[in-house]
């Protein structure tokens, strides 16, 4: 990115290790109506509704954060469909698109809420979407989402696709769980012209019993499954995401990696985490975070303090995560979960 300019004129952000943050991902309900395994435990208790940012917050927020030099917007959650009112924020962010300000408006769904808002996403400029899917099995997909259907996903799938909005299938890869699916992931995304990225899961908030280090997969194990079957060529291409691509020759299509524990990309990140109480985030594996709500609350109407305070932030960014699976422990743990600072 050009780091003279901002649309307001303003310096961009750059923090100590002369990154240039312009991808914001903005966390918009910490609820979900799945409660994933890796992610939630059960009975997860959720913030009270008072403490959220408004529309109009998220708003003032993100069009801020726009003004400094922000050019990709992500929506994640929790499921950021959830949250009530949701398309209001979406449209109210197309006139970002129209500016030519924000390159790209896109959101991170488990697909639950498809079905009923993937015209309005497309009609709002969102082009693209990742939807989170794990497995293709009915039973397993109950089980790793205890809440979920997958039918219900799959139309959401099918009516994002009918919309005209290009899928992005991610996939957390779990040892013993869909490890026997790599295939069958694999061709069902080519066969409907989807990405795919697989995750390596990580140590984020406390989720019960299940045991992070039975579930890692590392995705170089994956990823050599993978050669065994096709022709892998790596690809320069980014998204501005962490995720690295292969393409598969035989198929053509791109599968991306997001490697947390087995490579670590910290060097090249490029963003920070609003969470839907204003805090913001500078890593997702570390706790530093500046609370934004208050300088936002402080002066309505004027944007100032809240700028001051993004800068300041950003002036604290970490060099990276300390995620560690290397010495049979988990190291690098963190108390949040994802659906607190939306992965
Ligand atoms: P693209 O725009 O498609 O490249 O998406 P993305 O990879 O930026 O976003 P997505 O929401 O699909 O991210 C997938 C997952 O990657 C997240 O949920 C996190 O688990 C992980 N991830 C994204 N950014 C970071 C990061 O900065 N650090 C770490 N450790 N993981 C990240
Ligand atoms: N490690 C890796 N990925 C995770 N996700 C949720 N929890 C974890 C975790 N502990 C993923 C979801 C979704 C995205 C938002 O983050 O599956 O794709
Ligand atoms: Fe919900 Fe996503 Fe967490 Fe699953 S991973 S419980 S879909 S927030």
């Amino acid at each position: 990115m050009d780091k003279t300019l901002t649309p307001s004129g303003a310096a961009p952000l750059i923090d100590p290790f002369q990154r240039a943050i312009n991808y914001l991902r903005v966390s918009v309900t910490d609820r979900c109506d799945f409660r994933c395994v890796y992610c939630m435990s059960e009975n997860m208790t959720f913030l009270p509704k008072a403490q959220l940012l408004t529309l109009e917050e998220l708003d003032t927020m993100c069009s801020t954060f726009i003004g400094l030099g922000v050019q990709k917007l992500r929506i994640t959650g929790g499921e950021p469909l959830v949250r009530k009112g949701i398309m209001t924020f979406f449209d109210a962010m197309t006139r970002h698109l129209d500016s030519g300000a924000l390159r790209e408006l896109t959101l991170t769904t488990n697909g639950s809420q498809l079905e009923k808002f993937a015209p309005d996403l497309a009609a709002a400029g969102v082009r693209r979407i990742n939807v989170s899917l794990d497995t293709l099995d009915d039973a397993k997909f109950a089980q790793i989402t205890r809440w979920g259907r997958l039918p219900q996903v799959m139309r959401g799938i099918d009516a994002a696709q009918k919309a005209g909005l290009r899928v992005k299938i991610n996939a957390v890869a779990l040892k013993g769980f869909n490890e026997d699916e790599l295939f069958t992931l694999t061709d069902w995304c080519a066969s409907r012209d989807m990405d795919l990225t697989f995750i390596e899961v990580m140590p984020m908030g406390d989720i019960g019993n299940e045991d992070r280090l039975d579930q890692y997969w590392p995705l170089r194990d994956l990823r050599a499954r993978l050669a065994e079957r096709f022709t892998l060529t790596d690809l320069a291409e980014r998204t501005g995401g962490p995720a690295r691509y292969v393409r598969l020759e035989e198929t053509g299509q791109k599968i991306g990696f997001i490697t947390p524990l087995t490579h670590n990309f910290c060097e090249s990140c490029n963003r920070v985490r609003l969470t839907c109480t204003g805090e913001l985030y500078m890593c997702l594996g570390q706790e530093d975070m500046a609370d934004l709500r208050a300088p936002l609350r402080a002066h309505p109407g004027d944007t100032a303090a809240l700028e001051q305070a993004i800068r300041a932030a950003i002036r604290l960014k970490p060099k990276g995560h300390d995620f560690d699976y290397s010495r049979q422990v988990v190291d690098g743990k963190m108390s949040r979960h994802m659906s607190h600072t939306g992965g």
